[in-house]
């Protein structure tokens, strides 16, 4: 071995709450592809240690694989590579081919993954929203209005109601009570007691 090989390439593997999980993941077998990539050895026949990992950060990347340089390829520039969605078999053995070539920083990255090349930082796409304002938003809301509308009127038989029908159903408002008069009331006060006085003027 010479002193620029040194340590081999490292893989870490994801195993955390949706990688390796057959919830997150289904139709994978999660313990098989763990094996295999535990059993990848390098141009030098040296096994390449493999760790497993707690959750990574980028779940919607699962399975998540980390692949770190050999001490010789990070000598000449090599990065750890993170790739994602490494479900199919095809995608281990990739990792393999690339390794047993020397790894990051000395042999490319086979074309099978690079659409797999992830990082720690990915940000998870989100899904695409109609914006509020939008022609196309504004188009559903008149549809919808023009559908509810057209509901409304079957359900009340021929299209519009008439308009007797309409004055018919009003309810009949009660007779509004007149309002007291204070002026009227002290007057009535008044003569009443100006007849009691009469009255007893003539008892006397
Ligand atoms: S469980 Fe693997 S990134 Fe979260």
């Amino acid at each position: 071995m010479s002193a620029v090989e040194g340590r081999p390439c490292q893989l870490t593997v994801c195993r955390g709450c949706c990688c390796g999980t057959r919830k997150k993941v289904p139709g994978v077998d999660h313990k098989a592809q763990l094996a295999r990539l535990s059993a990848i050895d390098d141009h030098s026949g040296r096994t390449v240690p493999v760790r497993t990992s707690k959750c990574l950060g980028i779940c919607f990347q699962a399975n998540v694989v980390v692949v770190q340089p050999s001490q010789e390829g990070r000598a000449a520039g090599g990065k750890p590579v993170w790739l994602g969605r490494v479900t199919e078999d095809a995608l281990v053995e990739a990792v393999d081919d690339w390794i047993f070539d020397g790894g990051p920083g000395v042999a490319p990255l086979p074309a099978v993954l690079a659409d797999h090349v992830t990082s720690k930082d990915a940000k998870k796409p989100k899904k695409n929203k109609k914006p509020k304002h939008s022609k196309a938003a504004k188009k559903e809301r008149h549809k919808a209005r023009e559908k509810k509308r057209a509901r409304a009127e079957k359900a009340s038989g021929s299209g519009q109601r008439p308009d007797k029908d309409r004055a018919e159903s009003k309810k009949p408002k009660k007779p509004k009570k007149p309002k007291k008069n204070k002026k009227d009331e002290k007057d009535k006060k008044a003569r009443k007691k100006e007849k009691r006085a009469r009255k007893a003027a003539a008892q006397a």
